[in-house]
């Protein structure tokens, strides 16, 4: 019997954090160096220790509308071109997680300057005193220059925020400011390597936990996060989720169980955070350097997740998508016979799921195609044979469970989108989001289907991202 979890909301947000900075060097610690700032300068303001928190969970996750490389990077300008569609899509998916409604609301106006007063997409909501710290707090980190000596930056990064005392920030925010940047440990802090542990110590004294129902929840909205950074993979993780967690139910896991495993199908894919969408929407065949980035998630899910004690047999159902039965997976190598019978539901259920979805580099597969491949892998000791023939004798029920979940986070997705109309701006630049809306997408590099070799060379790596490196 698996131990029911508890986890502190905090820890899991955390985890999000730590992931979405890998995406770039240039972003490196900067949700944590937010987080740090804002709820710093709201215990110098004297704000209540409830509101310090809100600030810490808001600066951990405040650009996770910013879905592409170059979007985190312009949101580190200074002075920010078009802020609103990442404040705005942040605001979107937070609000749909119940105890992170008042985050979402200090995300949505975490760029809304002091002297423009009421945001003008919500006239008759104030912004709060938080989203203005919190908008400060991103401008210091945005004015932080990596590769210089933090003390001898203080003075010009007082100097520049003095100077829009008034205009983009709040003058009350503006003194406090300046009162903390004569502390030295304040900027030591900012940049220190343990930053995290600070930042998990400033938490200590969360109270919301969250049990099992309160985790599916959680990775309701986690699902989103990871998968609405592209078209492509808008539904996968909830298509994951469901086969992985009907098969579980099929092969005799209790209802607590299965409930695991639908939380692990949500987060599986947890690394891809750290993962460009210029290379997740990469019309083409990836270079070596590109799939390896790849590759890398897996490894980014487990050590992101492996800090949460309660939750460590979901992490090895979720993390252990891409190893298989013979050893030849990643990243651990770990052999079927060591592998958790989670984590081969999971493996059978991520390829499933992304053989019959359609791709940037092909198309989706017909049912009876797709359970050719499924086979042809657990004959050749990818997959569990004995998951792989159950999904096959139970198709008709688990593909149907798969369509209507992926169906559901589909219709979410596009009101989301439309709301936003993102999809416009994506579609002005973005020739994976060009092909997938006029419906012809571009399978010229690698023949429109799967590709099931079986070299050990880049032959064999091109099926697995194919097949299963999703
Ligand atoms: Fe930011
Ligand atoms: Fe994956
Ligand atoms: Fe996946």
């Amino acid at each position: 019997m698996i131990k029911q979890p508890l986890v502190p909301l905090s820890d899991m947000i955390m985890c999000l954090s730590d992931v979405v900075d890998l995406v770039s060097p240039a972003v490196a610690n900067h949700h944590k160096q937010v987080a740090y700032i804002a709820s710093t300068l709201g215990a110098e303001l004297g704000l209540p220790a409830e509101r310090q928190r809100e600030l810490v969970l808001a600066g951990a996750v405040h650009d996770i509308g910013a879905i592409s490389v170059r979007e985190r990077m312009g949101a580190l300008q200074f002075e920010v071109d078009t802020p609103s569609q990442h404040t705005e899509l942040g605001y979107s998916l937070l609000k749909t997680f119940v105890p992170l409604v008042k985050v979402a609301d200090l995300v949505r106006f975490h760029h809304t300057h002091w002297n423009q007063g009421n945001c003008a997409k919500a006239p008759c909501q104030p912004v709060s005193i938080g989203a203005h710290i919190l908008h400060l707090a991103d401008r210091v980190a945005a004015l932080l220059n990596k590769q210089q000596e933090v003390l001898g930056q203080a003075r010009a990064i007082c100097d520049r925020i003095a100077e829009q005392s008034g205009r983009m920030f709040m003058p009350e925010l503006v003194y406090a400011f300046t009162r903390l940047a004569e502390k030295e440990y304040f900027w030591l802090d900012v940049t220190s390597p343990t930053l995290g542990s600070i930042l998990r110590r400033q938490l200590r004294s969360e109270t919301l936990e969250l049990d099992m129902d309160g985790l599916v929840d959680f990775a309701a909205l986690l699902s989103r996060i990871i998968d609405f950074r592209s078209p492509f993979t808008a539904t996968h993780s909830s298509g994951v989720a469901a086969s992985a967690e009907s098969l579980a139910r099929l092969v005799g896991f209790s209802e607590s169980e299965c409930k695991m495993m639908r939380f692990a199908g949500c987060l599986h894919d947890l690394g891809k955070l750290a993962v460009p969408t210029e290379i997740l929407e990469k019309p083409a065949r990836l270079t070596e350097d590109e799939f390896n980035i790849v590759r890398r998630h897996t490894f980014y899910t487990y050590r992101a997740l492996e800090h949460i004690d309660d939750i460590s047999t979901v992490n090895c159902w979720a993390s252990f998508h891409h190893e298989r039965m013979d050893g030849k997976g990643y990243p651990f190598h770990i052999k079927g016979q060591d592998l958790l019978l989670g984590s081969r539901i999971m493996a059978v259920a991520d390829v499933f799921t992304a053989i019959t979805e359609d791709r940037p580099y092909r198309e989706a597969m017909p049912n009876d195609r797709a359970l050719r491949t499924l086979q042809q892998m657990a004959d050749d000791s990818i997959l569990d044979s004995h998951m792989v023939s159950l999904l096959k004798l139970h198709f008709d029920e688990i593909n149907s469970l798969r369509m209507a979940a992926q169906a559901t986070k589909r219709l979410a997705y596009d009101e989301i989108m439309n709301d936003l109309d993102v999809a416009n701006r994506r579609g002005n630049d973005n020739p994976a989001w060009l092909a997938f809306n006029c419906g012809s997408q571009s399978t010229t590099a690698l023949g429109g289907g799967v590709e099931i070799t079986s070299d050990g060379g880049l032959g064999e790596q091109s099926k697995l991202l194919q097949v299963g490196g999703n």
